[in-house]
């Protein structure tokens, strides 16, 4: 074991904040990773390319080392809306309960991803990252050509062994117990991927060339330990990182990641329309009706926007997606350096640098 990844990165060590869209999806936090020797990677799939600017322009005012940002691959396209109406019928009583305007599909489902690409190349990121597919051939180049390092998600070996093919720097490899959504792209058989990491990353370690980055269920030194054992060159660290301090996320969400109920996670549609693994709540049971029946990715998720927002504001657990990883429980109200102390004890020697941010 070398640490040659984290040198290519030029961090101290090979532990990266997984990619969160949503509410974690600030500069605070991805800057206290890097700080603290990792790897910050903000999820930037929610944001405006204008908020996406400004929020690079914040990370980069925190800090000075570097850092990724994160974009799901949703080329501009008609969306498909069949199953709104009924699914908005269903949503009316939660609404009510709320005491908000009654759900309704709104024109503004997403941003728009090549717009969010120009972004990130005005900002000349160091490292890119990406889930729900590939970027095209002329985004690839574009964003080589800009200087930036480019990561892969991939749930199954053929995507792993896809993402090298077309010239992916690294592949982060997202196990069954990864909270949030699934990165599946090559097949709609969702349950076909739900691949544990003890199974996966030393199938996709043997399959590639390129560094292999372990996600989903890593939340202190034992996973990451075990992940390098598995053949992981770095870990990607997601759910652990929610219940920090410097985590932007509700103090709902938080309770619900620590509280006992976090011990139930469970895929499901119903939020946004795409797999996605959260803490198991009442929508999810109530909606379960919809697990098939939902609109695809994103109608769905514009369409349990303002239910979201409401019960953010109302501290509503019971109606927010808790997005989170099956070693939510491990999670603790600490600080990132404190975290990072904990996931670094895990790293081999001969991969670790010698002190937190020593380099
Ligand atoms: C709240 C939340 C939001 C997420 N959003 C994204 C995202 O925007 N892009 C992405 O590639 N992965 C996303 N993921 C998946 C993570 O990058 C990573 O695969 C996962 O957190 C690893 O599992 P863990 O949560 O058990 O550590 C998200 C995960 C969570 C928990």
């Amino acid at each position: 074991m070398s640490n040659a990844f984290a040198r290519r990165l030029q961090i101290d060590n090979p532990i990266f904040l997984a990619p969160m869209a949503g509410e974690a999806a600030k500069a605070p936090l991805v800057a206290a990773v890097s700080n603290a020797g990792g790897l910050g990677v903000l999820g930037a799939g929610y944001l405006s390319p204008e908020k996406l600017l400004a929020t690079i322009a914040e990370i980069r005012s925190l800090t000075s080392r570097p850092f990724g940002v994160n974009l799901f691959v949703m080329e501009p396209g008609v969306r498909d809306p069949r199953g709104a109406d009924e699914m908005a019928r269903a949503m009316a009583r939660y609404h009510a309960e709320l005491g908000i305007e009654a759900p309704a599909l709104p024109s503004h489902l997403e941003e728009n991803y090549l717009q969010q690409i120009d972004a990130v190349l005005q900002a000349k990121v160091p490292v890119f990252s990406f889930t729900f597919g590939v970027p095209s051939a002329s985004v690839i180049d574009a964003l080589k050509g800009a200087g930036a390092f480019l990561m892969g998600t991939a749930t199954t070996v053929d995507e792993a062994i896809d993402l090298e093919a077309r010239g992916i720097d690294a592949v982060v490899a997202q196990g069954a117990e990864a909270g949030g959504h699934r990165g599946t792209y090559l097949s709609e058989d969702f349950n076909g991927a739900m691949i544990g990491i003890m199974a996966l990353v030393p199938q996709v370690a043997d399959a590639v060339h390129v560094p292999v980055v372990a996600a989903g269920g890593i939340a202190d030194r034992r996973g990451v330990r075990a992940a390098f054992a598995l053949g992981a060159s770095a870990v990607s660290v997601g759910t652990a990182f929610l219940t920090t301090i410097e985590s932007g996320v509700s103090d709902a969400y938080k309770l619900a990641l620590t509280g006992p109920g976090s011990r139930k996670t469970g895929v499901t549609r119903v939020f946004s329309g795409r797999p996605a693994r959260g803490v198991r709540n009442r929508f999810m049971e109530e909606m379960h009706e919809f697990e098939s029946a939902a609109p695809m990715y994103p109608v769905t998720n514009a369409l349990t926007r303002d239910m979201r927002r409401a019960a953010g504001q109302q501290g509503r657990a019971e109606f927010l997606s808790l997005w989170a990883g099956q070693a939510a429980p491990l999670s603790r109200n600490w600080s990132v350096a404190q975290l990072m102390e904990e996931l670094r004890e895990g790293l081999d020697p001969s991969v670790r640098a010698s002190s937190p941010g020593a380099a």
